[in-house]
């Protein structure tokens, strides 16, 4: 009888495109991934070290498996991701249960690791290998996948903005060679994926190696283009001082290249962005903003913010609602500022926490707002919607517009169909509409 596998996401999209590799080979060694934990003979956290809360809830998520492990001793309790690579061998030493610790650049040793368990031997594999994990991960399966899929392409980051881990838990920015994703890419769309979304920490610093020299995000974007029945190419997360002339140009003309951009900011005031090191100015991103929409006019615009950084003033905070006001965002994320252990910021003299609560709350009103009226603004407008899955109501199916809104339409069409559709109507958190015969 095959084995069961339990694993849970935390953090960001790459989290989620390693933990079906995980699971892809863990599956060659005969496990089967279910959604019940207590069915689980390995239970595995993909984890998150970005925010202190993110990864103050993997110690209480696994404090909380202890009893299924009192009762069920030969359970397999592993923890992988951003957490895993920060604290290594600290895990086993607060959590005894735990029985492997495994970063983001060794999962291709995780099968390994999971036999070691399986013997009781315990172990940590933290380093940052030379051998790339994605060529050791086994090809991936033919199963039915859903319409959508992630691919990651590059991973790590050389940034290191002042607040961050990443450049830490992830290591530094490596690129996957431009074949191998494009045979990753001809294998999802033979098995039915239309929509891609590239995923790299700095996604648009891609360069990929490839047989006529490196490929740019935009090179690669364009070759993916060409893939009969991949109808929809995405990617996250963007570095503004990435944003190269020929990837703004693709969006102008790559039909394929969805009009949606996550173009992190951070804050607009220039002096938190120096002590940021972000690199780059609020007038330079707006400007690069204003390039973009000359290119593509229509182009959905999504943020993050991180409000409270040590030294922001009122009329720092002042600065990045101005920087708001002038880009006018079509989605966003904001935090507060978290001090990360290791990272430059966490040294500094911390805004007082009511202030940095107060200033989130004013910024997240205006966001809101903002949001609301770019969805509102889709009302009487024709989309395209590449359906995910049915809807709640009966005769119902939900999707996503090139804008990435959830659209309900009253369709007889099925998964993975992508159709016109003129948007009636604007709820909370989605668009309804019908189909434009
Ligand atoms: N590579 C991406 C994403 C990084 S993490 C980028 O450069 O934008 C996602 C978001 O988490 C960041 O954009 C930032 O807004 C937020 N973040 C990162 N570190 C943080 C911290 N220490 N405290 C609060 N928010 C943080
Ligand atoms: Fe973190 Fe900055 Fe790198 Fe983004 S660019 S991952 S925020 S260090
Ligand atoms: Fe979190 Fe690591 Fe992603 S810290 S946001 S899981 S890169």
């Amino acid at each position: 009888m095959s084995k069961k596998l339990y694993i849970k996401t935390y953090g960001c999209q790459m989290n989620v495109y390693d933990s079906e590799r995980m699971a892809e080979a863990m599956g060659a060694e005969g496990y089967v991934t279910t959604d019940v934990a207590e069915e689980a003979d390995m239970v595995l956290l993909n984890t998150c070290h970005i925010r202190e809360k993110a990864a103050e809830k993997v110690y209480s998520d696994l404090g909380r498996l202890k009893p299924l492990k009192a009762a069920k001793p030969d359970l397999k309790i592993g923890v992988a991701g951003c957490v895993a690579q920060a604290e290594g061998e600290e895990i086993l030493r607060r959590m005894p249960l735990v029985d492997l610790v495994v970063g983001p650049q060794s999962y291709h040793r995780l099968p390994a690791m999971a036999k070691a368990a399986g013997k009781g031997e315990k172990s940590v594999v933290t380093d940052f290998p030379e051998e790339a994990k994605f060529d050791h991960l086994p090809e991936r399966p033919k199963a039915a996948v859903r319409p959508t899929a992630f691919l990651t392409v590059q991973e790590g980051c050389d940034k290191f903005c002042a607040f961050c881990v990443v450049p830490y838990t992830r290591g530094a920015e490596v690129s996957r060679p431009a074949g191998r994703i494009m045979a990753e890419a001809r294998g999802l769309v033979e098995k039915g994926v239309r929509e891609i979304t590239l995923l790299g920490q700095n996604v648009n610093a891609y360069h990929g190696s490839a047989a006529d020299g490196d490929w740019s995000l935009a090179r690669l974007a364009r070759e993916l283009a060409k893939i009969d029945g991949l109808d929809r190419i995405r990617y996250t997360t963007s570095h503004p001082n990435d944003m190269a002339d020929d990837l703004i140009a693709a969006h102008g003309e790559e039909e394929k290249l969805m009009p949606y951009l996550h173009l992190p900011v951070q804050s607009g005031s220039d002096r938190i962005l120096k002590a940021m090191n972000r690199r780059h100015t609020a007038e330079s991103y707006i400007r690069l903003i204003e390039k973009i929409r000359a290119a593509r006019p229509d182009m959905l615009i999504s943020g993050d913010f991180i409000v409270g950084f040590p030294g922001e003033t009122d009329a720092d905070f002042a600065a990045t609602m101005d920087l708001i006001r002038t880009v006018n965002y079509g989605m966003a994320y904001s935090f507060r500022y978290s001090a990360r252990p290791g990272t430059p910021a966490a040294e500094k003299e911390p805004v007082p926490a009511d202030v940095a609560d107060a200033r989130l709350q004013e910024l997240q009103a205006l966001l809101a707002g903002q949001q609301r009226a770019a969805q509102e603004a889709m009302v009487g407008r024709e989309v395209s919607v590449l359906f995910e899955k049915p809807g709640r109501l009966p005769g119902q199916m939900v999707g996503k517009s090139d804008y990435l809104h959830a659209v309900h339409v009253k369709t007889d069409a099925r998964t993975g169909e992508i159709a016109r559709v003129r948007v009636a109507e604007s709820a909370p958190n989605s668009l309804g509409g019908e189909i434009v015969r």
